[in-house]
């Protein structure tokens, strides 16, 4: 976000307080923000209270930077909290789960069910010989049987390695292969608008390149026809029919690893960010009871895909935890058309949304008759993730979709933080639309200088935090120097998000976006180095810089400039070539938006493409500081270029 929106997002001076009705019943009310300054590890020792324990922890923190041990010698179950507990009081029969598909099938999986299904495929996986540790990975579609699998995963101490359906065979093969899994579990296809993504055949040329794999589960969706190799493969609904019901739930200790869960970073290889068993439960359970304020009888819809973190912590481990109602679908918002969602809502009688800044401006394009035409009027509380919400997107999500009524909460955090870091609580926080407000209780976030020092109420720099969160990030999979150099290492004892942001007058922050390599399209993480690494793959290509580039609906777009090898002529055709090349590589959610070709690439002196400059002449900004360029004459060139051709 560049400087003269970010005075206009200050300026902007619209507040909403949350209603006396909201406020009186709300679960948290402000005295959390008092009783967690006070006493920050007491806040947190009181919040582990809400999980059941096998064993009580001894202490609530063991913290020797950056290295944090939470709720030590607790023993816990993650999935049993999710759903043995439940089985001795009323939930029992309440739904756990309420799956529509995208062509309008349904099912509803009460605690009970979840629990004889979660068990029955846990007994399946330990007798393909998964045991406490083994690591499984699963690519599946946003079906039950995704939420099954991981707290079947869960339940045997399993760490899961989900990968999001929308990744490629390569993208698959490079994180199984990282996470060394045993079992991969997957499914004949997904339904996407109508066709078929296939899955299995995607885990097929995954596997040409993996070892470690022994067993595939595939779980029968689309009926697609697949091939299945004699002896790894096996289907899920055979594996399933001869499998008792009872299946211990592993005990494990709070910093046994839960699961691994790979993101981007600045360097074409991504990171598998660990997360572990109790203070990362204890974390989503507490947020999503309060930033969602989880009512028995909510019908709770979180619309991303499991594969994400917020499919993770709010989806599964938060909701089930609290003995939620979970919605599931399996679809897009616009098959079979626009008002899916809305149809969704009024037919389930949802009232809690939880959605992305990117969904809500693509629905603002799509004009309010959508949202107008359906009854939303069981909706009492909005939800925002992923990436800055513009006012102006707020604002039309509180007025069409939450009908002036309901609280949006703008939550920020990442797949590192495993939980909600800055948010409203909304019964409590006055909102202003563009602000994820303020740090959870218990969470202590700041914003700092390039030199490390705290800024001023009223500037910008670095959101940091010097005080561990019950769910954060433990480690890299395999990888603990990576873990210290990218997030602890800019200041000394400091985690760095790798985000930009602002505070204010009442110490509100304004989220700016990612200051590092890192593009975030329609929310989702991409590295630029990821995206170039796929384009030097192609034979033709000699250098490529990406760069995040602003986009309307997608918040940011992939924009790449291109130096061919010598002997290639760019032709026509050429750039589509190489987007589909890159999807092909990484996912289509990687697809480059422009590709530009050039005869050089600007750098520093050392060699270092200035990817800052690009990003310049993609937004069309006056360049901004040029001293360290090699080459100047390579801007101009880029400039008239890329103007020529938008
Ligand atoms: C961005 C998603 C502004 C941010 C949960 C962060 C946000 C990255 C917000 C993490 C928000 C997430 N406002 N920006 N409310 N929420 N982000 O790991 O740049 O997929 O660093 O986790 O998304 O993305 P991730």
């Amino acid at each position: 976000m560049v400087a003269k929106e970010l005075e206009a997002l200050l300026s902007e001076n619209r507040r909403f307080k949350p209603s006396e009705e909201f406020q009186s019943k709300a679960n948290a009310t402000s005295d959390a923000y008092k009783e967690s300054s006070e006493d920050r590890l007491g806040f947190w020792a009181k919040q582990s209270e809400r999980l059941t324990w096998f064993e009580p922890w001894t202490e609530v923190l063991d913290w020797k930077p950056p290295f944090a041990k939470w709720f030590i010698d607790g023993k816990l179950n993650a999935c049993y909290n999710c759903v043995d507990r439940h089985l001795k009081t009323w939930r029992r029969n309440k739904a756990a789960i309420i799956f529509e598909g995208e062509n309008g099938d349904g099912r509803v999986l009460t605690y009970q069910d979840l629990y004889r299904e979660v068990s029955k495929f846990a007994n399946v996986l330990k007798s393909l010989g998964i045991k406490k540790g083994d690591r499984v990975t699963i690519y599946l579609p946003m079906i039950p049987e995704a939420v099954i699998a991981m707290l079947a995963c869960a339940r045997l101490g399993a760490p899961h390695s989900v990968i999001f359906g929308g990744f490629s065979a390569e993208s698959l093969k490079d994180r199984i292969n990282d996470a060394q899994a045993k079992v991969l579990i997957t499914s004949d296809g997904s339904f996407r608008k109508g066709n078929v993504v296939p899955l299995k055949a995607n885990a097929d040329t995954a596997l040409l390149g993996v070892n470690c794999i022994e067993h595939v589960v595939v779980v029968k969706r689309t009926e697609n026809k697949v091939q299945m190799q004699e002896g790894r493969d096996l289907w899920y609904h055979e594996l399933m029919k001869d499998a008792k019901i009872v299946c211990p739930a592993e005990p494990m200790d709070a910093e046994d690893m839960l699961f691994i869960l790979y993101t981007s970073g600045t360097t074409g290889k991504p990171k598998g960010v660990v997360h572990t068993t109790g203070g990362y439960m204890v974390g989503v359970s507490t947020t999503h009871d309060w930033v969602f304020d989880l009512k028995e009888d909510d019908v709770y819809w979180c619309t991303a895909d499991v594969g994400w973190i917020t499919g993770h912590s709010y989806i599964v481990y938060g909701p089930l935890a609290n003995g939620a109602t979970v919605f599931m679908y399996e679809g897009t918002p616009d098959y079979p058309a626009k008002d899916r969602f809305w149809e969704l809502i009024e037919k389930y009688r949802v009232t809690i949304l939880y959605t992305a800044p990117t969904a809500i401006r693509t629905f603002m394009k799509w004009g309010p008759n959508y949202p107008q035409e359906r009854d939303l009027t069981s909706l009492r509380l909005l939800g925002s993730v992923g990436e800055p919400i513009n006012p102006e997107a707020w604002i039309w999500y509180h007025k069409y979709i939450g009908g002036e009524r309901c609280p949006i909460v703008d939550t920020w955090w990442q797949t590192e933080t495993g939980m909600i870091l800055m948010t409203p609580l909304p019964g409590v926080t006055e909102t202003k639309p563009g602000s994820c407000t303020v740090p959870f209780p218990g969470v202590k976030m700041e914003i700092i200088d390039q030199a490390g020092n705290p800024v001023p109420k009223g500037s910008g720099g670095f959101i940091v935090a010097r005080e561990p969160w019950p769910a954060m990030l433990r480690t890299v999979y395999n990888d603990p120097e990576r873990y210290v150099s990218t997030y602890w290492s800019n200041w000394e004892g400091v985690y760095f998000a790798g985000d930009g942001a602002k505070w204010d007058e009442d110490g509100y922050f304004w989220i700016l976006g990612r200051v590092d390599d890192v593009i975030n399209v329609s929310g989702h993480r991409i590295g630029t180095a990821e995206v170039e690494s796929a384009l030097v793959d192609n034979s033709m290509v000699a250098e490529a810089a990406c760069i995040g580039k602003e986009h309307d609906v997608k918040g940011q777009a992939v924009v790449c400039f291109v130096t061919l090898k010598e002997g290639f002529k760019v032709m026509d055709g050429l750039d589509d070539e190489l987007k589909k090349h890159v999807a092909k590589k990484i996912g289509a959610l990687a697809r480059p938006e422009d590709i530009f070709f050039t005869a050089e690439l600007p750098k520093t002196r050392s060699g270092k493409i200035m990817r800052r400059l690009l990003r310049d002449i993609a937004e069309g900004r006056a360049l901004g500081d040029v001293s360290t360029l090699a080459d100047a004459s390579v801007l101009d060139f880029l400039k008239k270029k890329y103007n020529e051709e938008e």
